[in-house]
């Protein structure tokens, strides 16, 4: 599905993200984890587009029917269109819009449009009874699954989500977890997580990598030992 391959990626000339291999497989999920300025921001940016990658590292994206295209020059609306879709590291939404104004920002000009609000409403009940208020009254746990609900209204494949359960209160972020596992055992969509949160990642997960100062420091499958060797290469 995403396939990275000496990606190297910063800010001006200076590299924040360095050499990294990274593949995320059809219907897989898979984790990054890492302190506070290793670098996954960083590099979810480069995936998405918001960047440009430096040197010759690649991006490679499949489509539907398993192609893989080298997309590393393209603009982040091609690789949106392609099939991905990435919710940011901070709860953003349209803070003065509502939120079904918000969802139909993504929905109108779709087919599907309505049934596919509909369908978020299913997978985030919470959301029914706030459609009508603004999304910056909204709760950071509700904001959180507006914005999700938003990326999933253009029907990606790869969903790309930056640190989804920060600063959300331990009920909201169960409620955000069940909601990504089951999305994902539902198949028909890939997931790039980074996240902080160990027991979430590992639990949401088939694989990970841990990122420090920039570079891949560990990575594996989750399941038994994971979560060790994920702390040593944290060293916490
Ligand atoms: N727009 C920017 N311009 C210049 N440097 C930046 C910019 N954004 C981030 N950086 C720097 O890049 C490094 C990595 O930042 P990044 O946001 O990718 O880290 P992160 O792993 O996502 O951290 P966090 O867990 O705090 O979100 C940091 O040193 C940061 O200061
Ligand atoms: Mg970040």
């Amino acid at each position: 599905m995403l396939r990275l391959r000496e990606l190297t990626c910063g800010y001006g000339r200076s590299a924040v993200v360095h050499g990294i291999d990274l593949d995320v497989g059809v219907d897989e999920v898979v984790a990054v984890m890492g302190h506070n300025g290793a670098g996954k921001t960083t590099l979810l940016r480069a995936v998405v587009g918001l960047i440009p990658a430096m040197g010759r590292g690649t991006i490679e994206f499949a489509d539907a029917a398993g192609n893989w295209t080298d997309v590393t020059g393209r603009p982040a609306n091609r690789r949106v269109r392609s099939g991905m879709a990435y919710v940011p590291q901070g709860q953003q939404c349209f803070a003065h819009l509502t939120c079904a104004e918000n969802l139909r920002l993504v929905a109108d000009g779709r087919k599907r449009g309505k049934a596919l609000i509909d369908e978020q409403l299913d997978l985030f009940p919470a959301l029914r009874g706030l459609l009508t208020r603004q999304a910056g009254l909204l709760s950071g746990g509700q904001r959180q699954q507006l914005a999700i609900a938003r990326a999933l209204i253009g029907e990606p494949r790869l969903l790309i989500l930056d640190e989804p359960t920060e600063g959300i209160q331990p009920t909201v972020v169960a409620e955000i977890e069940s909601t990504i596992v089951a999305l994902a055992a539902r198949g028909g969509l890939s997931v790039l997580l980074v996240e902080q949160h160990l027991g979430f990642a590992l639990q949401a997960a088939s694989r990970y990598y841990v990122l420090r100062s920039g570079r891949i420091a560990s990575e594996g499958e989750t399941g038994t030992g994971a979560e060790a060797r994920v702390r040593e290469a944290m060293a916490i």
